[in-house]
């Protein structure tokens, strides 16, 4: 027992949930996280033990307070009442609940908002937002940051030393609104700031973004505008930045809270919860940077009904809806370089605000959760417990119906919670192993919104397609950063790196000189990190270790062009959707040759040996079929293992800890799926032994053991 555990011990409290689990190793490895979103300030206290009781009959070990109650716990400016909130965590931790609290600064009380008008947010378009809301408000505006930090402050006093209170969520998806950037005054001021500390000087400035272009030279920082609508596209450097500083100012708002909450209660653990890709306006790798844990919330059913809402289609496929969730939780787990995360909000049925979204089918909120938990969730919290019957979600269905009866996942959720502690923190908290990654770069993503080159050119698509081809053969992949470990990785797969650094050439170069394979594809190197093309031929930095030039690059409208394969990429030939580089090999093996107009003959995809390793260089935009057959060839010719041959629909993962290993067999179908499994395995769930063939029922999970 450390010191800390002998006080906590000395005082008479109660351990944490997470130093119960394991007395001998307290912290966030052992936490056993398994609960639900809770707001004893919208429930009347008569409520508050009837509540609490069936949390703990349901299984769950804690739950999210607090995260938007800023009115009542600071009625009037300087005025803090807690009283409440004591009695409501005294209450669950009765029942042995634990509380992570959570400060409340995404919604601002109306005094607040009435008496320092100026905190508002400005949208893109130069409007202010207003009142009314949530996250209305300016990250950078020190009033706001000064209130937040009170209320944080006062908060973090008050709960400090109080039993049952286990950890903190700073805030509540910062960023993640219809207007997720500021533009007001304070911004541009804060924006300066930050440039004038990145750039020195403003002749390093005006030489970076290339301000001569269009008379924009600055002589005073002060001049720097922010790219709000002017007549004409900003200076694309000036705009990357923008984005950049908009990020990091949101993470230093975190971070100031943060940095209190570390010294007034050292003993609980700090996170915040967000959304991953496709959501991009905050870097989340800095966000969670010196946080306990990531903790996403998780919202599949919700995201169909946006999909549908965008495309004003009804055949949304759940193909593609599985493959954007399984890469937000790799995402996830890659945000912390691989340690397990936390899922806060896990949707638990019809959800949101101004209509419904699907009901999900019997059995998918307990696959969701296992889809969350087999990418590297240690933990999941179910969003609601009671559904609202008053304010903007009231659509938003929780564990409760609106008359408190359970709703449809309620057996669900009880069963799924059960299960998930018989399996215990060493599953949960187990790793996750990968032979191959994909880099995620928020420059590359931002860079290519301001100038995607194309108009249907989008960072994110590629990410997701690329993401799809690659685990559609279930091998483990992690997502990881540009300047990540790499060492770890047989290949690894870097779409559109359209923004190249240096040191991030130097880090690929030395990859494939050491043996490992690099594939990338079309706009490879094209920009400097200030958002300057460079002046080499493409692709710039990399030439050498592709052992290609792009002899041209080809946006694509009407054309069809198509490529044929050879070598060991031999198939069906491909369609070529928006774009192709035309590549011209200085050593490189051709891969695919581009088979009809101008460009017929000329190299469409090559792989150079470079040193002990290989880089491949993927010029054409391929049709979805094409491009996972050739992905996936290249990882199985890396000698990428693949767990199990599954049908259609149902994925697999593994996840280990030593030389114990479990692995993850979810069937995303409507239908009864079999998987030929060839040798011995226990259901963990069921203790059943299985040797041959596996059945798996409509949207059903199996996690097995060999043996
Ligand atoms: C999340 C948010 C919650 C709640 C939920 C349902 O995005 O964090 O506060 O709003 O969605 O809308």
């Amino acid at each position: 027992m450390n010191r800390s555990m002998a006080a906590l011990g000395a005082a008479a409290f109660r351990y944490p949930v997470w130093a119960q689990t394991n007395a001998s190793a307290p912290g966030v490895s052992s936490l056993l996280l398994l609960g639900v979103d809770y707001y004893p300030d919208q429930t009347s206290e008569a409520r508050w033990e009837e509540d609490a009781q069936m949390m703990a009959e349901t299984g769950f070990t804690n739950v999210r307070i607090a995260e938007f109650a800023w009115a009542l716990m600071e009625p009037a400016e300087g005025k803090f009442d807690f009283a409440w909130l004591r009695r409501a965590v005294q209450t669950l931790h009765k029942h042995d609940i634990s509380v992570i609290l959570g400060t409340p600064s995404a919604a601002p009380p109306s005094w607040l908002a009435a008496r320092y008008p100026e905190i508002v947010e400005v949208n893109a378009q130069g409007e202010p937002l207003h009142p009314g809301g949530r996250r209305f408000t300016c990250p950078t505006n020190q009033t706001y940051r000064r209130l937040s930090l009170s209320i944080a402050t006062e908060m973090a006093r008050a709960f400090a030393e109080v039993p049952g209170v286990i950890g903190w969520q700073i805030d509540n998806e910062l960023t993640l609104s219809p207007s997720p950037r500021c533009y007001c005054n304070f911004c541009q001021a804060g924006f300066q700031a930050w440039l004038r500390s990145k750039y020195g000087s403003l002749d390093n400035l005006n030489r970076s973004w290339g301000t001569v272009f269009w008379s924009q030279t600055y002589t005073d920082f002060t001049q720097i505008p922010v790219p709000l609508p002017s007549g004409g596209d900003p200076n694309p450097g000036l705009a990357l930045d923008y984005a950049r500083y908009q990020s990091y100012a949101n993470v230093s708002f975190l971070e100031e809270q943060l940095g209190m909450l570390r010294k007034a209660c050292p003993r609980h653990f700090v996170t915040t919860n967000n959304v991953g890709p496709p959501v991009d306006y905050i870097d989340l790798r800095d966000l969670y940077k010196n946080l306990d844990f990531a903790a996403l919330d998780n919202y599949p059913g919700f995201f169909e009904m946006l999909l549908h809402e965008q495309a004003k289609a009804t055949d949304v496929s759940w193909e593609f809806i599985n493959t954007t969730v399984a890469l937000e939780h790799d995402f996830a787990r890659g945000i912390k370089g691989g340690k397990p995360f936390m899922i806060m909000e896990e949707q638990s049925g019809k959800a949101g605000q101004r209509t419904f979204s699907p009901q999900p089918e019997k059995g998918q909120v307990r696959l969701w959760t296992y889809q969350a938990v087999a990418h590297g969730a240690m933990g999941v919290n179910y969003f609601r417990w009671d559904t609202a019957t008053f304010g903007t979600e009231e659509y938003w269905h929780g564990i409760l119906n609106h008359d408190r009866s359970g709703s449809p996942a309620y057996d669900e959720i009880k069963q799924t919670v059960k299960e998930l502690k018989a399996l215990g923190p060493e599953v949960l908290h187990s790793q996750y192993p990968a032979e191959t990654a994909l880099v995620f770069d928020y420059d590359c993503d931002w860079a290519l919104q301001i100038q995607p080159g194309h108009y249907a050119l989008r960072y994110m698509d590629q990410i997701t397609s690329w993401y799809g081809s690659i685990t559609a053969s279930h091998t483990g992949i992690d997502v990881v950063a540009p300047g990540a470990d790499w060492t770890p990785y047989k290949v690894v797969f870097a779409p559109l790196a359209y923004v190249l650094s240096e040191a991030q050439g130097e880090r690929i170069r030395s990859f494939v000189q050491k043996g490992g394979v690099f594939v990338s594809n079309f706009r490879l190197g094209v920009k400097t990190e200030t958002s300057q093309i460079v002046r080499t031929p493409l692709p710039g930095l990399l030439h050498d270790v592709m052992g290609v030039t792009v002899e041209d690059y080809v946006p694509i409208y009407s054309a069809r062009p198509a490529v044929t394969f050879s070598s060991v990429l031999s198939g069906p030939d491909a369609e070529v959707g928006i774009w192709m580089d035309v590549l011209q090999p200085s050593g490189a093996e051709v891969l695919g040759t581009y088979t009809s107009g101008a460009h017929a003959g000329q190299a469409a995809i090559t792989m150079n040996s470079f040193r002990k390793g290989k880089a491949v260089y993927i010029g054409a935009d391929l049709n979805a079929e094409s491009l996972a057959r050739v992905l996936r060839t290249l990882a199985a010719q890396a000698g990428v293992t693949q767990p199990l041959d599954v049908p259609p629909g149902v994925e697999v993962t593994v996840r280990a800890a030593g030389n114990k290993q479990w692995m993850f067999l979810l069937n995303h179908t409507p239908a009864l799926q079999t998987v030929n499994i060839r040798r011995p395995f226990t259901d963990l769930l069921t203790g059943e032994a299985h040797n041959e063939t596996i059945d798996l029922s409509a949207y059903a999970v199996r996690v097995l053991q060999a043996g």
